[in-house]
């Protein structure tokens, strides 16, 4: 019996696109780009093993008997995406969140006419586990099929110690079941409930009743806040990630959405990221950047809420690493798309191919500290994705409407 029967050549691809040895920061040119043509993937236990030429792999595979996957089209291949910021637990819709606000409403009067937010917090509370893990479940899907390995989800529509662990479980049972990574973040934080009329003592329960038993029982690492005239003020934010960071959470934050001072409390507190920032201008850029905070943009906010987007082109010229995610969520981005999000923002704010590519594979994962995955290199998680085409441009090119014909979750089809 061979030692290497468990290993799989998968092939040819036309191209291989590995995302490998890119800049962490900073501009990036498509020139910079690793592209290997008709190459393949030998993957083993989830990881790949060896990644090449294909003529070079299939004669090792020959002599040590590997399995073969034979790709019969041309195909590229690339990283499986990251989506590295979502709400995607939720109960409920807010189609007429959208009616008022094409009608002329402002998301922040929305809001506070009792829409917003809280009328998800509202349903997705009514919901039992079982129905949030069936909703999670087929958004999870969706996001398997157009090519995410990997996803963020956050807790923030519960809002009570009992809601939020009611969130963060659903996402757990989720996660042991789906092929799709799930990377949980509480995000009690995201408004202060109708029951507590005090932020101040509202976050001061959650630290202390919420999140040991987060860490306790294994249901996130991070921590994320909203930090918004609506939501909590700069102050009240700092005091809170101050605290969450000394009991062990890596921090997120929602920053810059409408006003600034969100990212100067994300560069305070060494935030692993700081996300929305459309509302970021030179001086927050030179903060984040200064406290090697990944800005993360979220377009389909944008698209969502008919705003401009993040300026996600001055961030990489001011050398952030900038990531791209969708920030689903009933409210501001009902839509989802991570590959389409990308290719409107990258085409809005004239960011090259391999920028925009970056942003939601390696440069996604370093919005989550990840450093398993993102790029197809000897040790990496072979999470893999393949579109019909023979140029890896058309993948943003055709804005979302080339969809990966298979994907690959620690190597197995899926
Ligand atoms: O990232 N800005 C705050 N939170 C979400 C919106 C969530 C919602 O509207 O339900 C966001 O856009
Ligand atoms: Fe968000």
């Amino acid at each position: 019996m061979n030692q290497h029967e468990n290993y799989t050549l998968i092939g040819p691809f036309t191209q291989i696109l590995t995302m490998a040895n890119l800049p962490e920061a900073g501009p990036i040119t498509d020139d910079e780009l690793e592209v290997l043509e008709d190459g393949g993937v030998v993957v083993s236990d989830g990881k790949i093993k060896l990644i090449g030429k294909y003529n070079v792999l299939l004669k090792v595979a020959q002599e040590e008997h590997y399995r073969l996957e034979k790709i019969s089209e041309p195909m590229v291949l690339i990283p499986g995406l990251i989506d590295s910021h979502t709400h995607i637990c939720f109960a409920g819709s807010r189609a007429n969140d959208y009616a008022m606000r094409v009608a002329g409403k402002s998301y922040l009067e929305i809001a506070r006419s009792g829409g917003g937010i809280l009328d998800s917090v509202r349903k997705t509370r009514e919901a039992t586990v079982v129905e949030l893990v069936d909703l999670l479940k087929k958004r999870c899907d969706r996001h398997l099929n157009e090519g995410v390995t990997t996803c963020e989800v956050k807790s923030g529509y519960g809002l009570t110690v009992e809601e939020e662990l009611k969130m963060l479980e659903a996402i757990k049972l989720v996660n042991k079941h789906h092929e799709l990574d799930l990377v949980p973040t509480c995000l009690a934080a995201h408004m202060r409930p109708p029951e507590h009329t005090d932020s101040k003592v509202y976050l001061q329960h959650i630290l202390d009743e919420l999140l040991p038993q987060v860490k306790e029982q294994g249901l996130a690492d991070r921590v994320d806040i909203f930090i918004e005239d609506t939501a909590f003020t700069e102050l009240e934010s700092l005091e809170y990630l101050t605290a969450a960071k000394e009991l062990g959470f890596d921090i997120t934050v929602h920053a810059d959405q409408f006003s600034t001072d969100g990212s100067r409390v994300a560069a305070e507190v060494g935030a692993v990221s700081a996300d929305h920032l459309e509302a970021s201008g030179d001086e927050e850029i030179v903060l984040l950047k200064e406290a090697g905070v990944v800005a993360t943009v979220l377009p389909g906010a944008s698209l969502g809420l008919g705003m401009h987007y993040a300026p996600a082109r001055k961030m990489l010229d001011g050398g952030l690493c900038v990531a791209i995610a969708t920030d689903w969520n009933p409210g501001s981005a009902p839509m989802g798309d991570l590959i389409m999000q990308a290719a409107l923002i990258g085409a809005a704010e004239k960011l090259t191919i391999a920028e925009t590519l970056a942003a939601i594979t390696t440069r996604a994962a370093k919005a989550l500290n990840l450093t398993d995955r993102g790029c197809l290199t000897k040790g990496t998680q072979a999470d893999m994705i393949a579109f019909e085409s023979s140029n890896y441009k058309e993948i943003l090119y055709f804005q979302g409407k080339l969809k990966p014909t298979i994907v690959w979750k620690q190597g197995r089809r899926v």
